[in-house]
């Protein structure tokens, strides 16, 4: 049998209230028509077409130059879309998968289940349904006295009785593309909403005798996205199966409920998650993590054993059992080495930073090159921007950085050496050299008496 695809993608989404189209909002960290694309390609169905229209650059950018495109110029409905893809139709036979690119709980092995059926029955159209907690919105399956199914019926469209139906119609279909092709032009846009319904060609089929089958699937497969109501529903049934994928691969995942996990993001063996963190775009954790609580971490790479504690990393990588946190933000474009210390209130920027060293607390490294075993004081900044230009600073292994130091760039601290604590330092310091740039300190003796300035006490 030959199987291909139609996603349509063209929609207003008026609903999502929203300068974006619907189907670049993101759940999980992936566009809602991603998820059906991926749907799609675990189902093994490589030949697909992607309706688009409205905002049709947004979906484009979105999906990439590798798929092909059809496009619907004014959204008359979803009947309608699927006549622009007539002509990617032409030729083809077998069965073709129509979905809604706003279904972003679809997996693989659901849409096999619905293949299956189809191959099972040989029926002219399968249509995917589910009995929703509220129906609200949906299409709802009608149903004659044989139990078999007769149509579609539009909420728009609902008598009050048809209104209670349960069974909705999810918006995912197997047609025999011959038979699609037959009814497609007899579609009409005679309803509430004055639209092609795509759902029409269900009960055309069966007036034409043509056989229509029904593949019931679990609500928490197929829900769609209309509203950011939905979008948000959706967005937390992806979340709970990651957490729950994560958890059966060996990881712990204290509270699923406050952790949000993104579809791309790996993390290895017997790492804890603590409540509280947002995990995104092409994270790695390697194992033995311990993670939050309240931690978010884009883009950046955690090596086994390292812990964040209520911290912000972005594109980054941490060593082997570094320790961040509480409280340090490290930005993109840094390095920190196995077993460092970087602690509350330190910003990092743009640096790199080798093994062992410690920055314990208030500091900015920025546009630095660190070595190991450094000691980087309390209050210690790089000095990286005049105003004009960013310069770097370079510390060597071993170096001593007494607290509130400023280190102004271009400028380079060589190994084993020492900066005094309150010091500026405007020239390179030689190795294993002492550095004090800073005013010699005067006593004035009796001056606070001589001046009548002594402090009354309270209490
Ligand atoms: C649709 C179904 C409804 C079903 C529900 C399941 C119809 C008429 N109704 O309703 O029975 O219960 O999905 O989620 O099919 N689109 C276009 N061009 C258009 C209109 C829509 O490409 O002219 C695309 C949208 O971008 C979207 C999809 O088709 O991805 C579905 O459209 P939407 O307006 O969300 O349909 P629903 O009202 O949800
Ligand atoms: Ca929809």
């Amino acid at each position: 049998m030959e199987y291909c695809a139609i996603v349509l993608a063209a929609g207003e989404g008026k609903r999502m209230r929203s300068k974006r189209s619907k189907l670049v909002h993101e759940a999980a960290g992936k566009p809602l028509v991603r998820w059906v694309a991926d749907a799609l390609a675990e189902a093994g169905v490589a030949d697909q077409v992607f309706v688009v229209g409205h905002l049709q650059e947004q979906v484009r950018a979105t999906l990439g130059d590798g798929c092909a495109y059809a496009v619907q110029e004014r959204q008359l409905g979803t009947g309608h879309a699927v006549m622009q893809a007539e002509g990617f139709l032409e030729g083809r036979s077998g069965v073709v998968l129509v979905l809604y690119g706003d279904t972003p709980l679809l997996r693989g092995v659901t849409l096999e289940g619905l293949l299956a059926r189809q191959r099972e029955t040989g029926a002219a159209g399968v249509i995917m349904t589910a009995r929703a907690p509220d129906p609200t919105g949906y299409g709802r399956v009608v149903r004659g006295a044989d139990g078999l199914v007769s149509g579609i019926v539009e909420e728009k469209d609902c008598t009050a009785v048809q209104r209670t139906i349960r069974e909705i119609n999810a918006g995912m279909y197997a047609f025999d593309v011959a038979a699609l092709r037959s009814v497609l032009g007899r579609l009409e846009a005679r309803n509430a909403a004055g639209e092609y319904y795509l759902t029409d060609t269900i009960g055309l089929l069966v007036s034409d005798g043509r056989p229509v089958d029904a593949f019931e699937a679990p609500y928490a497969e197929v829900g769609g996205v209309n509203d950011r109501v939905q979008l948000q529903a959706a967005s937390a049934v992806l979340n709970r199966r990651i957490c729950e994928a994560h958890m059966r691969a060996g990881v712990t995942v204290e509270d699923p409920a406050t952790t949000w996990i993104d579809a791309s993001v790996t993390i290895g063996q017997d790492t804890t998650v603590l409540p509280g963190c947002r995990l995104r775009g092409a994270t790695e954790i390697g194992a033995d993590c311990v993670v939050g609580p309240d931690t978010r971490l884009t883009d950046t790479v955690l090596e086994d054993a390292a812990e964040v504690v209520a911290s912000v990393v972005v594109d980054s990588r941490i060593g082997v059992r570094a320790h961040i946190g509480p409280f340090t933000y490290v930005r993109p474009g840094s390095a920190i080495g196995p077993d460092c210390r970087i602690g509350d209130f330190v910003e990092v920027k743009n640096s790199t930073i080798g093994h062992h060293t410690n920055a314990a607390h208030l500091a900015y490294i920025g546009d630095a090159d660190v070595g190991d075993n450094v000691n980087y004081g309390c209050g210690s900044i790089t000095v990286n921007y005049d105003g004009a230009t960013k310069s770097r600073t370079t510390i060597g292994s071993g170096a001593f950085i007494g607290s509130n130091s400023n280190l102004v760039a271009p400028v380079r601290v060589e190994a084993d050496a020492y900066v005094a604590a309150g010091s500026t330092i405007t020239a390179d310091v030689p190795a294993f050299a002492l550095a004090i740039g800073r005013a010699r300190q005067v006593n004035k003796e009796g001056w606070v008496l001589k001046k009548g300035r002594v402090r009354k006490r309270k209490g």
